[in-house]
Protein backbone atom coordinates (compact mmCIF):
# COMPACT_ATOMS: atom_id res chain seq x y z
CA UNK A 1 0.00 0.00 0.00
CA UNK A 2 1.25 3.85 -0.81
CA UNK A 3 1.02 4.97 2.26
CA UNK A 4 2.17 2.09 4.48
CA UNK A 5 3.98 3.03 7.52
CA UNK A 6 4.12 6.89 6.63
CA UNK A 7 3.49 9.60 9.37
CA UNK A 8 0.65 11.77 7.71
CA UNK A 9 0.27 15.33 9.72
CA UNK A 10 -3.55 16.46 9.02
CA UNK A 11 -4.56 19.72 10.42
CA UNK A 12 -8.06 20.54 10.76
CA UNK A 13 -8.66 16.82 11.18
CA UNK A 14 -11.50 17.00 13.76
CA UNK A 15 -14.05 17.28 10.34
CA UNK A 16 -15.14 17.14 7.07
CA UNK A 17 -12.42 16.94 5.07
CA UNK A 18 -9.17 16.32 6.95
CA UNK A 19 -11.66 13.54 8.65
CA UNK A 20 -12.23 11.74 5.84
CA UNK A 21 -8.66 11.77 4.79
CA UNK A 22 -7.64 10.70 8.42
CA UNK A 23 -10.07 7.31 7.89
CA UNK A 24 -8.59 7.21 4.35
CA UNK A 25 -5.04 7.03 5.07
CA UNK A 26 -5.72 5.12 8.11
CA UNK A 27 -6.73 2.24 6.03
CA UNK A 28 -3.99 2.62 3.79
CA UNK A 29 -1.44 1.69 6.86
CA UNK A 30 -0.16 5.14 7.50
CA UNK A 31 0.12 6.47 10.78
CA UNK A 32 -2.06 9.72 11.21
CA UNK A 33 -1.55 13.02 13.24
CA UNK A 34 -5.01 14.55 13.53
CA UNK A 35 -4.62 18.34 14.08
CA UNK A 36 -7.00 20.71 15.19
CA UNK A 37 -8.61 22.51 18.05
CA UNK A 38 -11.44 20.60 19.12
CA UNK A 39 -9.98 17.74 21.10
CA UNK A 40 -12.74 15.39 21.81
CA UNK A 41 -13.43 15.53 17.81
CA UNK A 42 -10.37 14.67 17.20
CA UNK A 43 -10.14 11.86 19.66
CA UNK A 44 -13.55 10.60 17.79
CA UNK A 45 -11.93 10.51 14.47
CA UNK A 46 -8.92 8.47 16.20
CA UNK A 47 -11.34 6.08 17.71
CA UNK A 48 -12.88 5.67 14.32
CA UNK A 49 -9.93 5.19 12.22
CA UNK A 50 -8.64 1.22 11.96
CA UNK A 51 -6.02 0.46 13.96
CA UNK A 52 -6.71 3.52 16.66
CA UNK A 53 -3.50 2.68 18.69
CA UNK A 54 -1.14 3.67 15.30
CA UNK A 55 -2.57 7.11 15.67
CA UNK A 56 -2.18 10.34 17.51
CA UNK A 57 -4.38 13.53 18.34
CA UNK A 58 -2.14 16.60 18.84
CA UNK A 59 -4.40 19.43 20.05
CA UNK A 60 -3.21 22.74 17.30
CA UNK A 61 -4.58 25.94 16.48
CA UNK A 62 -2.82 26.87 13.20
CA UNK A 63 -3.32 30.51 14.09
CA UNK A 64 -1.14 30.18 17.06
CA UNK A 65 2.52 30.18 15.39
CA UNK A 66 4.18 29.97 18.66
CA UNK A 67 2.90 26.63 19.70
CA UNK A 68 3.95 24.98 16.32
CA UNK A 69 7.74 23.69 17.35
CA UNK A 70 6.28 22.12 20.03
CA UNK A 71 3.72 20.77 18.29
CA UNK A 72 5.82 19.25 15.98
CA UNK A 73 8.38 18.27 18.61
CA UNK A 74 5.63 15.44 19.84
CA UNK A 75 5.69 14.06 16.25
CA UNK A 76 9.08 13.81 15.90
CA UNK A 77 9.38 12.13 19.81
CA UNK A 78 6.74 9.25 18.77
CA UNK A 79 7.21 8.84 14.81
CA UNK A 80 9.91 10.43 14.66
CA UNK A 81 9.23 12.11 11.18
CA UNK A 82 6.48 13.41 8.73
CA UNK A 83 6.65 12.18 5.57
CA UNK A 84 3.46 13.82 4.33
CA UNK A 85 1.85 16.96 6.26
CA UNK A 86 -1.77 18.01 4.51
CA UNK A 87 -2.25 21.74 4.90
CA UNK A 88 -6.26 21.31 5.44
CA UNK A 89 -7.09 23.19 7.91
CA UNK A 90 -9.52 26.71 7.01
CA UNK A 91 -12.26 28.55 7.80
CA UNK A 92 -14.90 30.15 5.21
CA UNK A 93 -16.62 32.99 4.64
CA UNK A 94 -20.17 34.47 3.85
CA UNK A 95 -20.01 38.22 3.85
CA UNK A 96 -20.21 41.26 1.44
CA UNK A 97 -17.08 43.26 1.49
CA UNK A 98 -18.45 46.79 2.59
CA UNK A 99 -19.71 45.37 5.66
CA UNK A 100 -17.05 43.28 6.66
CA UNK A 101 -14.20 44.48 8.96
CA UNK A 102 -10.37 44.93 8.66
CA UNK A 103 -10.19 42.19 11.75
CA UNK A 104 -12.05 39.48 10.06
CA UNK A 105 -10.26 39.46 7.08
CA UNK A 106 -7.50 39.15 9.00
CA UNK A 107 -8.78 36.42 10.77
CA UNK A 108 -9.56 34.38 7.27
CA UNK A 109 -5.81 35.02 6.32
CA UNK A 110 -4.47 33.96 9.84
CA UNK A 111 -6.27 30.50 9.59
CA UNK A 112 -6.29 30.06 5.97
CA UNK A 113 -2.94 31.26 4.43
CA UNK A 114 -0.20 32.40 7.76
CA UNK A 115 -1.57 29.07 9.60
CA UNK A 116 -0.25 27.02 6.46
CA UNK A 117 2.66 29.02 6.01
CA UNK A 118 3.70 28.72 9.77
CA UNK A 119 2.91 24.79 10.06
CA UNK A 120 5.08 24.53 6.55
CA UNK A 121 8.14 26.18 7.99
CA UNK A 122 7.95 24.00 10.60
CA UNK A 123 8.04 20.46 8.74
CA UNK A 124 10.35 21.61 5.86
CA UNK A 125 13.69 21.53 7.24
CA UNK A 126 13.81 18.23 8.60
CA UNK A 127 12.49 16.98 5.21
CA UNK A 128 15.18 18.86 3.15
CA UNK A 129 17.49 17.09 5.36
CA UNK A 130 16.02 13.57 4.71
CA UNK A 131 15.13 14.90 1.08
CA UNK A 132 11.85 13.63 0.80
CA UNK A 133 8.42 14.43 1.71
CA UNK A 134 5.55 16.10 0.48
CA UNK A 135 2.85 18.93 1.50
CA UNK A 136 0.27 18.89 0.73
CA UNK A 137 -2.02 22.32 0.56
CA UNK A 138 -6.06 21.94 0.30
CA UNK A 139 -6.81 25.18 -1.94
CA UNK A 140 -9.97 25.53 -3.52
CA UNK A 141 -12.31 26.22 -6.92
CA UNK A 142 -12.20 29.44 -5.34
CA UNK A 143 -7.97 29.63 -5.41
CA UNK A 144 -8.40 29.65 -9.26
CA UNK A 145 -11.58 32.02 -9.15
CA UNK A 146 -13.59 34.15 -7.12
CA UNK A 147 -17.48 34.92 -6.42
CA UNK A 148 -19.31 37.20 -4.19
CA UNK A 149 -19.79 37.10 -0.33
CA UNK A 150 -15.98 35.33 -0.59
CA UNK A 151 -13.83 37.65 -0.95
CA UNK A 152 -11.18 37.20 1.97
CA UNK A 153 -11.76 33.44 1.94
CA UNK A 154 -10.87 33.45 -2.01
CA UNK A 155 -8.00 35.69 -1.24
CA UNK A 156 -6.76 33.83 1.23
CA UNK A 157 -6.59 30.96 -1.41
CA UNK A 158 -5.33 32.29 -4.01
CA UNK A 159 -2.17 33.54 -2.16
CA UNK A 160 -1.60 29.91 -1.03
CA UNK A 161 -0.90 29.44 -5.23
CA UNK A 162 1.26 32.30 -5.09
CA UNK A 163 3.34 31.11 -2.35
CA UNK A 164 3.50 27.06 -2.98
CA UNK A 165 3.79 27.53 -6.91
CA UNK A 166 7.17 29.48 -5.82
CA UNK A 167 7.97 26.60 -3.18
CA UNK A 168 7.58 23.91 -5.74
CA UNK A 169 9.91 25.60 -7.80
CA UNK A 170 12.43 26.50 -5.22
CA UNK A 171 12.27 22.66 -4.41
CA UNK A 172 12.68 21.07 -7.99
CA UNK A 173 16.21 19.86 -7.53
CA UNK A 174 15.00 18.00 -4.11
CA UNK A 175 13.03 15.36 -2.99
CA UNK A 176 9.92 17.05 -1.47
CA UNK A 177 6.85 17.33 -3.83
CA UNK A 178 4.37 20.28 -3.20
CA UNK A 179 0.26 19.06 -4.19
CA UNK A 180 -2.04 21.88 -4.30
CA UNK A 181 -5.26 20.29 -3.94
CA UNK A 182 -8.77 22.21 -5.52
CA UNK A 183 -11.86 20.89 -4.42
CA UNK A 184 -15.24 21.97 -5.32
CA UNK A 185 -17.90 22.52 -3.62
CA UNK A 186 -18.11 19.53 -0.63
CA UNK A 187 -20.89 19.12 2.20
CA UNK A 188 -19.17 19.74 5.38
CA UNK A 189 -19.76 22.12 8.48
CA UNK A 190 -17.96 24.73 6.28
CA UNK A 191 -21.13 27.16 5.87
CA UNK A 192 -21.24 26.52 9.23
CA UNK A 193 -18.31 27.59 10.71
CA UNK A 194 -18.23 30.67 8.34
CA UNK A 195 -17.65 34.11 9.29
CA UNK A 196 -19.98 36.52 8.63
CA UNK A 197 -18.68 40.33 8.44
CA UNK A 198 -19.06 40.87 12.10
CA UNK A 199 -16.68 38.08 12.67
CA UNK A 200 -19.91 35.79 13.93
CA UNK A 201 -20.32 31.90 12.80
CA UNK A 202 -22.63 31.77 10.00
CA UNK A 203 -24.72 28.92 11.65
N1 LIG B 1 -16.26 21.95 1.78
C1 LIG B 1 -15.96 22.56 0.66
O1 LIG B 1 -16.84 22.80 -0.18
C2 LIG B 1 -14.54 22.95 0.35
C3 LIG B 1 -14.21 23.26 -0.97
C4 LIG B 1 -12.91 23.62 -1.26
C5 LIG B 1 -11.96 23.66 -0.27
N2 LIG B 1 -12.29 23.36 1.01
C6 LIG B 1 -11.25 23.44 2.02
O2 LIG B 1 -11.14 22.21 2.68
C7 LIG B 1 -10.56 22.41 3.96
C8 LIG B 1 -11.39 21.64 4.99
O3 LIG B 1 -12.68 22.21 5.06
P1 LIG B 1 -14.00 21.35 5.25
O4 LIG B 1 -14.88 21.61 4.09
O5 LIG B 1 -13.67 19.95 5.60
O6 LIG B 1 -14.69 22.14 6.49
P2 LIG B 1 -14.83 21.78 8.03
O7 LIG B 1 -15.55 20.50 8.20
O8 LIG B 1 -15.39 23.00 8.67
O9 LIG B 1 -13.32 21.55 8.50
C9 LIG B 1 -12.46 22.62 8.79
C10 LIG B 1 -11.37 22.09 9.68
O10 LIG B 1 -10.43 23.15 9.92
C11 LIG B 1 -10.18 23.19 11.31
N3 LIG B 1 -9.80 24.53 11.73
C12 LIG B 1 -10.49 25.69 11.61
N4 LIG B 1 -9.82 26.68 12.18
C13 LIG B 1 -8.68 26.15 12.70
C14 LIG B 1 -7.58 26.67 13.44
N5 LIG B 1 -7.51 27.97 13.79
N6 LIG B 1 -6.58 25.82 13.81
C15 LIG B 1 -6.64 24.52 13.48
N7 LIG B 1 -7.65 23.96 12.80
C16 LIG B 1 -8.66 24.78 12.41
C17 LIG B 1 -11.47 22.72 11.97
O11 LIG B 1 -11.17 22.16 13.26
P3 LIG B 1 -11.40 22.87 14.68
O12 LIG B 1 -12.59 23.76 14.56
O13 LIG B 1 -11.60 21.70 15.60
O14 LIG B 1 -10.14 23.59 14.96
C18 LIG B 1 -11.89 21.61 11.02
O15 LIG B 1 -11.26 20.41 11.37
C19 LIG B 1 -10.54 23.92 4.19
O16 LIG B 1 -9.24 24.42 3.96
C20 LIG B 1 -11.49 24.45 3.15
O17 LIG B 1 -11.18 25.76 2.77
C21 LIG B 1 -13.57 23.00 1.36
Amino acid sequence: MPFSNQTIWITGASSGIGEALAYTFARQRANVVLSARRVERLERVRLGCTRPNDHMVLPLDVAMPDTHEAAYGKIIERFGKVDILVNNSGVGQRARISETTLDVERRIMDVNYFGTLSVTHIVLPDMLKRNSGKIVVISSVLGKISIPFRSSYAASKHALHGYFESLRIELADTGVDISIICPGFIQTDISVHSLIADGKEHG
